[in-house]
């Protein structure tokens, strides 16, 4: 395990060090989450270790059966809420500033860490169209952020990342393994004893 600089993460990851730290990101999050409240998803695996809601005309979801993309949240049988202006302005921004300029995102998968949660290492591969990147928001406390390669063995290495950092993967990176090492207590700021993760896909 590495922590590498910036020059040398791997071809098609781009680390963009606090762009998201305007403060309209967490209110336009909080309209979101009292709309579509955090829920605990259950995966084939077993309940899962983040709390989680969507906003945009996609969202993930899972059950015991497995899990997919879907219009609506199955707690509400609503259509999830739109993504707010400020969040997929900031994700176009991103993406394109990684050199992928036309990038709506249709999904928007909001994760919430308390210290002890964590996101086992896997591929985000729901989506319909790999040549459209993944761009992933950090917001409160810091996480580890484990990257790997196209397959589980492939050697891994670390990013910290830390409030209003955002990580771009497509192209090369875009079925890389990645997942988040347990979160360690802390407190933060704006957002207290939470790590909040957006990521921002086209998926369908
Ligand atoms: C994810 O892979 O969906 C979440 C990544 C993160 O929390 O940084
Ligand atoms: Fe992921």
């Amino acid at each position: 395990m590495n922590l590498f600089a910036t020059a040398q993460l791997p071809p098609g990851v781009v680390l963009q060090r606090g762009v998201a730290r305007d403060p309209a990101i967490i209110a336009a999050l909080e309209t979101v989450i009292a709309a579509a409240p955090l829920r605990t998803m259950i995966t084939p695996r077993g309940p899962m270790s983040v709390r989680m809601t969507n906003c945009g005309s996609l969202g993930w979801v899972s059950d015991a059966s497995g899990y997919r993309y879907a219009p609506a949240d199955p707690a509400t049988k609503l259509p999830w809420p739109p993504i707010p202006d400020a969040l997929a302005t900031l994700a176009r921004r991103c993406a394109e500033d990684a050199g992928f300029p036309e990038f709506y995102p249709d999904a928007c998968l909001i994760n919430q860490y308390t210290p002890g949660a964590q996101m086992g290492l896997h591929q985000d591969r729901d989506e319909r169209d790999f040549a459209q990147p993944i761009v992933s928001v950090s917001l409160g406390l810091p996480a580890r952020f484990t990257i790997g390669g196209e397959t589980r063995k492939h050697a891994t290495f670390d990013i910290e990342l830390e409030h209003g950092d955002v990580v771009v993967f497509g192209g090369p990176a875009r079925r890389m393994y990645h997942g988040v090492k347990r979160i360690a207590p802390g407190h933060h700021p704006l957002l207290g004893a939470r790590r909040l993760n957006v990521t921002f896909r086209r998926a369908g």
